[in-house]
């Protein structure tokens, strides 16, 4: 499975690739938005910055609505860097932008999806990427993760190449979860990569191997 981080602070991102397990990055206009205002620094440099902190694709969304308007935004934000991957959001329009973006070989992910119809549309329009947002289906009282099997087969049944990635993620079990069922990348919250490392009995284990330790030494010649 690949692991995307889903923030745009470039201090999270850096933090996340020292780690040595990112593949790749997704913002949205909320994520960017906050970065811009804890930075005060322009959008197109705060996507260069993280492009150049993972070798790996960048989600990045404008936002028009309209076919035209999502490819002319599109096209500005994929010159910043070749890593950038277009988040398109899951509309008839979007799916249009989708075949423009394809013929310019601009790599896209649909957004937004909360259906398997949804995703079997934007696989056959040739999406590169999809997201289900199961946290908020969850929120909603649906299952996410049932979501994502399904889409899962769907595109297995139909060989697409389209890339499931697992979006809008709460907690660890939601990773563990979307392993167990083979989605191809989860992209997590900064929190949420943090608390995957953490179990109560590795950190009692080394404090007991540092005691034992320190113990023996008082016996050394
Ligand atoms: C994915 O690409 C989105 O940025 C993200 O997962 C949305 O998650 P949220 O439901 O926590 O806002």
């Amino acid at each position: 499975m690949k692991f995307f981080i889903d923030t745009a602070n470039v201090d999270e991102i850096r933090e996340a690739a020292s780690l040595g397990v990112l593949d790749g990055v997704t913002t949205n206009p909320t994520l960017l938005g906050r970065e811009i205002e804890r930075t005060h620094r322009r959008p197109e440099d705060i996507l260069r910055e993280i492009c150049e902190i993972v070798n790996g694709p960048v989600s990045a969304e404008g936002v028009s609505l309209d076919a035209e308007g999502i490819v002319k935004e599109g096209k500005e934000l994929a010159k910043i860097h070749k890593n950038i991957c277009i988040k398109v959001p899951m509309t008839p329009d979007g799916m249009k932008a989708i075949r423009k973006f394809r013929s310019l070989g601009i790599t896209t992910n649909t957004t937004l999806v909360f259906s398997c119809n949804q995703a079997l549309i934007a696989a056959k329009a040739g999406t590169n990427y999809l997201s289900p947002f199961i946290g908020r289906l969850d929120d909603a009282g649906h299952s996410g993760m049932e979501l994502v099997d399904q889409i899962l087969t769907m595109l297995e049944n139909y060989e697409f190449d389209s890339q499931l990635i697992v979006a809008s993620i709460r907690h660890p079990l939601h990773v563990v979860e979307a392993s167990l069922i083979g989605a191809h990348i989860c992209t997590i919250p900064f929190k949420v990569i943090k608390l995957m490392f953490k179990h109560p009995l590795t950190d009692q284990g080394i404090k007991r191997f540092l005691e034992d330790w320190e113990r023996a030494k008082k016996f050394k010649k």
